[in-house]
């Protein structure tokens, strides 16, 4: 029924409402200092009042060395209007008739005060008193996909942001297609996506630094398992973040150390795939050279030149359903299974020798 489709379509679009915090930006952004020198930086789902992106880049704006830093945000939000501002309750009050409007952000110059390069940036406001610095309006919603958002992202040389989840796919192929460097938070599940999984298997695009539980501010009203409440800020804690880019950052250059020997006992083969199930990343068999089914988890320590990424399997093979879609959508096996038995969604690796 249309109702219940626009209801649910709503439903997603409020999950989409988590803010990320600003320890959890330093904490990931440390790693890429070198990747932000004379860039403009793009952030294109961050309202400037609430977004701790586009805080952290005005903050450390000189930092960096950064040339210009772009914010745009979104009208459409199903609880626009009603967020808390992460800079103060004060700080749009000037700007009310940008409240209820898309707009976008230009940051060309942040005045040091101290000299150190760290600039304490308490209210948006102060960047607007510098007339390198503009706040306009957009003549859309905002949405990342419109003509006049994709002119700024053209100009962009780095976009940084934590897109909305239930538009992820569009928002990478979007990135890719416009040849952009970024670095985005989204759901380890999108690991798993066919649209998703083949560029992270042709290094494409890799995991950033932290992987696993991050905790974000939401909404009153946002509905989840894992919500909290302190100094009246309501939070949410999310068990399978991670983050996606393709800045290069010294993570990936790491060799895995690994003790275990094969055995085909402790390796068993899956029925219908030829390969060995290891259940455990770190359980990777130090002296096997074939083709290993790995969690997704392998891929938060995966260095390109240590192994290459062939494949991922759960009820088909991954690649295949490119080409053989119907065929292998009908089969009613899994290639994971062990015994009759299905595993978890597999990444299948193999071990790079010195002739790669
Ligand atoms: C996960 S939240 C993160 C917000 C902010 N980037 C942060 O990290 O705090 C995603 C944001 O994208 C916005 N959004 C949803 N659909 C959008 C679209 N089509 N274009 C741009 N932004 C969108 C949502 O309203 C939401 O505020």
């Amino acid at each position: 029924m249309a109702g219940n489709s626009s209801l649910r379509k709503a439903n997603k679009a409020k999950q989409d409402e988590f803010y990320t915090q600003l320890a959890d930006i330093e904490n990931e952004l440390k790693h890429y200092k070198e990747h932000f020198r004379d860039k403009i930086v793009f952030c294109n789902c961050d309202d400037p009042y609430e977004s701790n992106f586009f805080k952290y880049f005005a903050m450390n704006f000189n930092y960096l060395g950064l040339k210009k830093l772009i914010a745009t945000c979104y009208d459409s939000s199903p609880v626009a209007y009603t967020q808390l501002s992460i800079f103060g309750e004060e700080s749009g009050k000037n700007y009310s008739n940008y409240f209820r409007r898309a707009y976008k952000i230009e940051i060309s110059s942040v005045q040091d005060y101290n000299n150190d390069g760290a600039v304490d940036l308490t209210d948006v406001q102060l960047l607007l008193q510098n007339n390198k610095n503009t706040l306009s309006l957009l003549k859309g919603d905002g949405d990342f996909r419109s003509e006049e958002c994709v002119k700024l992202l053209k100009q962009a040389d780095v976009v940084v942001t934590n897109p909305p989840f239930s538009l992820f796919r569009e928002y990478v192929a979007q990135l890719v297609e416009y040849n952009k460097k970024f670095l985005i938070i989204g759901n380890q599940n999108a690991i798993t996506y066919k649209e998703i999984f083949p560029l992270l298997k042709d290094n494409i695009m890799w995991l950033g630094h932290h992987s696993g539980g991050q905790t974000f501010q939401v909404p009153f009203d946002f509905e989840q398992n894992n919500t909290y409440i302190s100094n009246g800020v309501k939070y949410a804690k999310f068990g399978n973040i991670c983050w996606f880019t393709n800045l290069d950052t010294d993570k990936r250059h790491e060799e895995m150390q690994f003790y275990k020997k094969y055995t085909p006992e402790d390796y068993p083969q899956y029925d219908n795939y030829d390969a060995i199930e290891v259940s455990r990343v770190t359980d990777i068999p130090c002296d096997y050279d074939g083709l290993m089914g790995v969690p997704i988890t392998f891929l938060d320590k995966y260095n390109p030149k240590q192994f290459e990424i062939v494949d991922a399997i759960n009820r088909y093979s991954l690649l295949d359903i490119f080409n053989t879609n119907e065929k292998v959508r009908n089969m009613k096996s899994h290639t994971c299974n062990i015994n009759g038995q299905a595993k978890y969604f597999r990444i299948i690796i193999r071990r790079k020798t010195n002739a790669d």
